[in-house]
């Protein structure tokens, strides 16, 4: 059984060597967004950038104090445009034929593309430009113009190609110099340092940030290359390399021009297409070409912000995920680069499923910042660690100046943290991490929690007082079901992990148990659904999904009374709110079996926020304005077509850890999902999911192999199956034989 589904897999790699890049990958338009912030933000976890914007981002370098601190913006040197000129003049818009432009992004290979044909003049120009995935400190330029009739150069052909660069004003968070000329009889390149202007804090911040910034060719001036006339066909390229560390960008600079332009963009479709084949994909059989194109964009714009695992040279640390992603940050819409919880609840369960290493690293920035966490507590009057609302590079509370009642009051984020931190160890299972990098982050958001809660005794009751939930519309709220839920689950984990690490403070342990048993969870008796807080007046209109959480993801009641709450929470939920709210009905309703609004509301998430040309996400409907490129809502998306049609949990009962397979359904006019593949500790599932059952093939090759519990009872499963589960079974628990 182990070889045949080896032989499958390689079946599929050699397809993809070869095959071009099929429509459900390639996003082609004659016109372009009307707003140019929907045009495809491109990254690969170092550097990212919007094409035609005015900013290229690098990974955590921001620049401003305390809540104006924000991406710090680079010109945007990539955003060249080629013209093809004679002594005469430049081919212009006016040569091209209605539709003569196509704009292209190929989200299998990799790269965005604009293609123009003009067929008067007898040529074709193609510009691509791109991060590179592997050479990750580069970013690449290039320019293809072929003659169409390469027997007929007539007198009047194109004698040269002009390269202008348009990179927007010049940066008001960098101090740039310039450092070489870049002479090539110096053998040197043109080399800019930036040094960023103003420090986030102090404290934590000594020294401000500096980068530097090295151009093949220098193109302050528009530059103009021969086309002789005998020649077909003509490329031209413009590298340039950024890194903190001028040798390291000097070295990319000087692997990268060692290669020829195609060597140089087969390394990158090939780290790319290795992505889609080996590590994660998502295929929709039926009538859903669309909603292909939304699923792999979503996919290809999360990934785009998250580091590369294989690059030419080491990476540094990763500063996390933001809602509008690395190529993004200069503009309040863009939530300025910060992390928030939407990093823990809304992508990384997503995340996890590219693969472990992912989650690792973006959850490792809450480990590096967990110092600024002890401090944030401390400077605010309390112990442990209390993550702050918005974080960038230090780790320090970042909430724009606008609004400080999100930062002293949306408390949850530090308890979501732990609760993203139980659920990817349901995952990964890896012991190490979990004592390395878990304890020490759930520990002291434990504590944080105790000292944070107002308890009385006589009541034995504990409460949180003068919070916010996840629906912002309600300030300085008490006892905020969501918020109490996601406390509890995180002291509870807490509880579970120190001794598992072998820690002993038993009288802590106590304590956690004790505010997680007398926390309360407000229940009005009468009608049998959850108050958002005290004194929550049924049908008051909320800004987002908030109570409801408790259902999916937090699994912590599924009762009548949470069925209760989605029929409530539906009616009073505002029109403009986020995608990843109906997305969160829609998950909600799958497991509570109401397949019709399931996917009423599956489509309401997606339908009105991705914008038809790039397939990019809008925080808001169409009509309203909103942040463009927004990760947070391709995340609710993905949750549940991955864990709510597809009826996949990761979860914890007492001490045994279980991937459980629930009942499946497919979206309307979907027959089949195919996701390939799904990390499970060391091992890989692939899921297969049709309207009335699923089949799960997973393989651990040196582990220990896998066990079925179904009705109780154990089937030893082996080191590889192929199951079917029907709707009608009840749900299967698969683990590890231990
Ligand atoms: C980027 O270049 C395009 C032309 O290719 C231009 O339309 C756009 O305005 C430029 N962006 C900026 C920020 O200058
Ligand atoms: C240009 O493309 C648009 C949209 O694809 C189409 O509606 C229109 O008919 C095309 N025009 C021409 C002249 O081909
Ligand atoms: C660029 O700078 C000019 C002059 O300072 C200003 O008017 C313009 O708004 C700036 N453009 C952008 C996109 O910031
Ligand atoms: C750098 O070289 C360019 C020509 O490549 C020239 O125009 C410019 O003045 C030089 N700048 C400095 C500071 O030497
Ligand atoms: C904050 O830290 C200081 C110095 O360690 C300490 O004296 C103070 O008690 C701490 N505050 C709280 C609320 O724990
Ligand atoms: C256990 O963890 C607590 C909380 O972080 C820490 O203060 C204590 O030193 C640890 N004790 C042992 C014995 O490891
Ligand atoms: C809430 O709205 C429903 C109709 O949508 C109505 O039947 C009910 O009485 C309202 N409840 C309250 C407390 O206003
Ligand atoms: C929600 O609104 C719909 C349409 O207005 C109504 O039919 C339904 O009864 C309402 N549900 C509740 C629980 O109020
Ligand atoms: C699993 O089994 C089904 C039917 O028994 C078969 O069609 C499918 O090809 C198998 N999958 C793999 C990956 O072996």
């Amino acid at each position: 059984m182990l070889k045949s589904i080896w032989f499958i897999v390689n079946i599929a790699l050699l397809k993809g060597c070869f095959a071009e890049t099929p429509e459900t990958y390639l996003l082609k338009s004659h016109s372009l967004p009307p707003d140019l912030n929907f045009m495809p933000t491109l990254g690969n976890g170092h550097l990212g950038y919007t094409v035609f914007g005015d900013a290229i981002f690098m990974n955590g370098v921001y620049n401003g104090a305390g809540g104006n601190s924000k991406r710090a913006r680079i010109p945007n040197w990539l955003n060249i445009s080629s013209e093809v000129c004679d002594r005469f003049g430049c081919a212009s818009g006016e040569d091209v034929e209605v539709n003569g432009t196509s704009y292209e992004m190929d989200l299998r290979d990799g790269y965005f593309r604009e293609r123009t044909t003009y067929r008067k003049l007898g040529f074709t120009v193609e510009q691509r430009t791109y991060t590179h995935k592997f050479y990750n400190r580069a970013l690449v330029y290039e320019v293809v113009v072929t003659r169409l009739d390469s027997r007929n150069t007539r007198a009047n052909a194109p004698k040269f190609l002009k390269l202008t660069q348009y990179p927007g004003n010049s940066s008001d968070a960098f101090d740039f110099v310039l450092v070489s000329n870049g002479s090539s009889s110096s053998g040197d390149y043109r080399t800019l340092r930036g040094r960023t202007k103003v420090l986030e804090f102090e404290k934590f911040q000594t020294d401000p940030q500096e980068i530097f910034v090295l151009f093949s060719q220098s193109l302050e001036q528009p530059l103009q290359v021969q086309w002789p006339t005998w020649q077909e066909q003509l490329s031209y390229s413009i590298i340039i390399t950024m890194d903190r560390d001028e040798s390291v960008a000097r070295k990319e600079l000087q692997d990268v021009l060692k290669l020829s332009s195609r060597t140089l963009l087969q390394k990158h479709t090939e780290s790319w297409n290795s992505f889609w084949d080996n590590e994660f994909s998502i295929e929709l059989k039926g009538d859903a070409l669309e909603l292909s194109q939304i699923v792999n964009a979503g996919i290809f714009y999360l990934v785009s912000s998250l580091p590369s695992i294989n690059t030419n040279q080491k990476n540094e640390p990763f500063y996390g995920l933001s809602p509008t992603g690395l190529g993004r940050g200069n503009l309040e819409a863009d939530y300025q680069g910060h992390n928030f919880w939407d990093t823990e609840i809304w992508m990384l369960p997503v995340v996890t499923q590219f693969g472990l290493e992912y989650a690792k690293q973006v959850l490792d920035y809450r480990h590096r910042k967990l110092e600024a966490a002890k401090y944030h507590a401390n400077a605010t009057g309390y112990k442990g660690a209390r993550f702050p609302w918005e974080s960038a590079y230090t780790g320090t509370e970042v909430t724009n100046p606008c609004c400080p009642e999100v930062a002293q009051q949306e408390i949850h984020i530090s308890p979501d943290i732990s609760f993203a931190l139980q659920r990817f160890y349901s995952q990964s299972l890896d012991k190490e991490w979990a004592c390395n990098t878990a304890w020490p982050i759930a520990a002291e958001v434990a504590k944080f929690l105790v000292s944070r809660a107002s308890c009385d005794d006589s009541q034995n009751m504990c409460h949180f007082l003068k919070v916010m939930g996840p629906d912002e519309d309600h300030p300085d709220v008490n006892d905020n079901v969501y918020t109490n839920a996601v406390s509890k689950i995180a002291l509870d984990f807490a509880e579970w992990l120190g001794p598992m690490c072998g820690n002993t403070s038993t009288e802590l342990f106590e304590r956690w148990r004790e505010l997680s048993d007398r926390l309360l969870i407000l229940q009005d008796e009468v009608l049998n659904y959850h108050p958002q807080h005290q004194g929550y007046i049924l049908n008051t209109t909320v800004k987002q999904a908030d109570t409801i959480l408790l259902g999916y993801p937090l699994r912590f009641d599924i009762s009548s009374t949470h069925l209760n709450d989605l029929r409530f929470y539906a009616n009073a939920t505002r029109e403009s709110g986020p995608a990843m709210t109906w997305s969160m009905f829609s998950a909600n309703y799958l497991v509570s079996r109401q397949d019709k609004l399931a996917n009423e509301y599956f489509e309401r998430g997606y339908k009105s926020y991705v914008r038809p040309e790039f397939k990019v996400w809008s925080e808001t409907p169409l009509g309203y304005e909103g942040s463009a490129n927004f990760l947070t809502g391709i995340g609710g998306f993905l949750q549940t077509l991955i864990f709510g049609y597809g009826g996949l949990d990761f979860g914890r009962v007492g001490d045994q850890f279980s991937m459980i397979i629930r009942r499946t359904l497919t979206p309307p006019n979907v027959d089949e999902i195919h996701i390939n593949s799904i990390p499970y500790e060391d091992a890989k599932c692939s899921f297969t999911i049709r309207f009335q059952s699923s089949e799960i093939v997973c393989w651990d090759r040196f582990g220990p192999g896998f066990q079925m519990v179904q009705d109780q009872r154990r089937t030893f499963l082996g080191r590889s199956f192929n199951f079917t589960h029907r709707n009608e079974d009840p749900p299967i628990e698969i683990s590890f034989l231990r």
